[in-house]
């Protein structure tokens, strides 16, 4: 086994397991809170590090990882959980795609999918060797968190993945994509599966390198109606849900709780709690109290301020916080934004969320 190595040995002792209590629907002392993107381009101290590495090199290097994974958890103590740094579209290069990272435009495949029979090119095999960076970035950050807090892994979702493989990059309107849903839906079938096959196997790598909690960010769920989303997006969710399980326990590994976090997926909240997931994510186009009457009370929710309210003074962040904190409650609850963080983000504004959660209940 190429991953035996990774298997977790004499990390430090989990000091604040306020996230995994909250995802597991135990009792906490307070509202645990992280912030999507916590580690990004509005900390000067990231800055510093991309100015001097390419994204990927960062991705790829272990140390460099490692490190502007740790930089929000100095400037922000009251964060309750780390993200390890990477990218979604690190599977799609592992299948050996190109993906190059354009300051200012986002994600760039220079040759995207462009036909069915492309399908074929992709090297499914050896990807999750080829993915093992991650796996000693998260060995690494394990041991520097020291314990502090929990470290979450991820990945994109087999819709979202794909929506980028086609569409060679960010898309308003995924008119590609849409296109592949109507004319091959086989070929797409084919391809989620693919997707959704390497996507357990890598979790699984993640959870033998010590990831503690595992997110799956379905970000371009906003596209797709109810019809599709059970489709397309659904049925491969709950897979890589049941998959990441059975391969823990057939490993003998210790269960981790799971997030999916389907943006725009507000309107499917009912097909999102059939999952299996211990989290659902909420962007901030949904009404926690609503949502609450949906999930039930076997699911923690996550979520779910509008990232552009941090543009906000402190004093108004301060109140809306705490407006959400009261209205989601202390039960089954992990307060967030609704999206990522923002690169022009102010950094007060962090300080001012992070602590009104610890304030609020
Ligand atoms: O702190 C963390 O949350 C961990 C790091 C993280 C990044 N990307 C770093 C990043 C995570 C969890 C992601 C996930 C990701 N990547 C998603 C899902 C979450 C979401 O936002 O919906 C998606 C869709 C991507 C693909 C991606 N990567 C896009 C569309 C972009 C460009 C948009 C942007 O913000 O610039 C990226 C780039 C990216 N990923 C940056 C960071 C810090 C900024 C790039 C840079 O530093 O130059």
């Amino acid at each position: 086994d190429k991953n035996v190595e990774f298997i977790p040995k004499n990390f430090p002792e989990l000091k604040n397991d306020r996230l995994l209590r909250a995802a597991l629907g135990k009792e906490v002392d307070k509202v645990p809170v992280w912030v999507m993107r916590q580690a990004g381009r509005y900390l000067p101290e990231f800055q510093e590090v991309r100015a001097k590495h390419d994204f990927f090199t960062v991705c790829r290097t272990p140390e460099l990882a490692c490190e502007v994974t740790l930089q929000p958890l100095r400037r922000y103590p009251h964060l309750d959980a780390s993200i390890i740094f990477s990218d979604i579209l690190v599977i799609p290069q592992a299948l050996g795609m190109i993906v190059e990272m354009h300051p200012g435009v986002g994600p760039v495949f220079p040759s995207p999918l462009q036909d069915p029979s492309e399908i074929d090119n992709l090297k499914e095999e050896g990807a999750v060797d080829r993915l093992l960076y991650v796996g000693k970035a998260i060995t690494l950050t394990r041991h520097r968190i020291d314990g502090k807090v929990p470290l979450i892994g991820f990945t994109g979702a087999p819709f979202t993945l794909m929506g980028y493989m086609i569409e060679g990059g960010g898309s308003k309107t995924m008119s590609k994509t849409k296109e592949w849903l109507e004319k091959y839906p086989k070929d797409v079938h084919k391809l989620l599966s693919l997707l959704t096959r390497v996507i357990i196997d890598y979790l699984i790598m993640q959870v033998e390198s010590g990831a503690q909690l595992l997110q799956v960010f379905e970000s371009s769920a906003d596209h797709l109606n109810r019809e599709q989303f059970t489709e397309f997006s659904a049925p491969y969710l709950k897979d890589i849900r049941s998959g990441v399980k059975n391969k823990i326990s057939e490993k003998n590994l210790e269960q981790v709780p799971m997030t999916v976090f389907a943006k725009g997926g507000g309107p499917y909240l009912d097909v999102q709690t059939g999952l299996g997931y211990e989290t659902v994510g909420l962007d901030w186009t949904v009404d926690p109290e609503e949502a609450r009457k949906i999930v039930g009370d076997n699911i923690t929710l996550q979520g779910n301020l509008d990232p552009q309210d941090l543009y906000k003074t402190p004093e108004e962040i301060t109140k809306m916080t705490i407006e959400m904190v009261q209205k989601f409650g202390k039960k089954r609850y992990i307060a967030n934004l609704g999206h990522g963080i923002t690169p022009q983000t102010p950094l007060e504004s962090m300080k001012a969320f992070t602590e009104a959660v610890h304030e609020a209940l």
